[in-house]
């Protein structure tokens, strides 16, 4: 049975301060923290996401989230960011949510979230964030020389974290640009695409799902133009 798809239009224009639009999350001294007055309409289009997500993963035994797109800079690492804070504010859930950096060569939540703290960086680290309910995983530097890890290594360690996060969502890599996307897609219950308005095209998409479009249950139009923007949570 395929996936209802959840598609949410997030806007662009990136402000400084505390209401930026497209993310819900800014950069302090202290790592990747909740902005204090979030933008409505990111926050909703989220929030619509979570909600379908939480539904099917009722529905079919859903717990890994990969969010993933064809090329870097379109948006997967603020996206994850954006759904794993909604997805722990979400009321009347069990546990806590569980964000993962799977990108392990850019190791961007990596550097912000973990790299600070005490402990090896050589292992995955496992730390408590400022949002709600969320804890985060950390990528281990990479080693030297070129590396992917398996199919049944990533779903070892995915279905050990699933039993103890009823939600875990992975920031992916690019896959156009990382061979590790390409496993890693296969390995996660469900995806979230992210697009970026204006400059992935059909082929890129085409290319970012590859032979999974049958568990993609969310597809993020980022940056879209506020004047653009149409109700979010249209089903394709
Ligand atoms: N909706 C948005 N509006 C404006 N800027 C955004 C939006 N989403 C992401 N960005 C910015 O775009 C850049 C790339 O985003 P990032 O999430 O790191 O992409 P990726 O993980 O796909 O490489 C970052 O500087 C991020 O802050
Ligand atoms: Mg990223």
């Amino acid at each position: 049975m395929k996936w209802r798809k959840s598609t949410g239009l997030v806007p662009s224009a990136p402000t400084r301060g505390p209401t930026a639009p497209g993310t819900l999350a800014r950069v302090s001294e202290h790592g990747i923290v909740p902005t204090t007055v979030p933008e409505e309409r990111t926050a909703d289009a989220y929030l619509r996401l979570s909600a379908h997500l939480l539904l099917e993963s009722e529905r079919r035994n859903v717990h890994t989230i990969g969010v993933l797109s064809a090329v870097p800079g379109e948006g997967k690492t603020t996206a994850a960011i954006n759904l794993v804070a909604c997805l722990g504010r979400a009321r009347g859930r069990r546990g806590r949510a569980l964000l993962v950096d799977g990108d392990g060569r850019r190791r961007t939540l990596s550097r912000l979230m973990a790299d600070g703290r005490e402990g090896p960086r050589t292992k995955p680290m496992l730390v408590a964030t400022s949002f709600e309910n969320v804890d985060f995983l950390s990528a281990p530097a990479p080693e030297s020389g070129p590396t992917i890890h398996t199919p049944s290594a990533w779903t070892e360690t995915l279905t050990a974290l699933a039993a103890r996060y009823p939600q875990v969502v992975v920031d992916c890599p690019s896959v156009l640009e990382d061979p590790e996307g390409v496993v890693l897609r296969e390995c996660v219950d469900a995806l979230v695409v992210v697009v970026r308005a204006g400059s992935t095209t059909r082929g890129m998409l085409r290319r970012a799902i590859g032979r999974a479009a049958d568990r993609v249950a969310g597809v993020i139009v980022n940056g879209a133009r506020t004047s653009r923007v149409a109700p979010v949570g249209a089903t394709l």
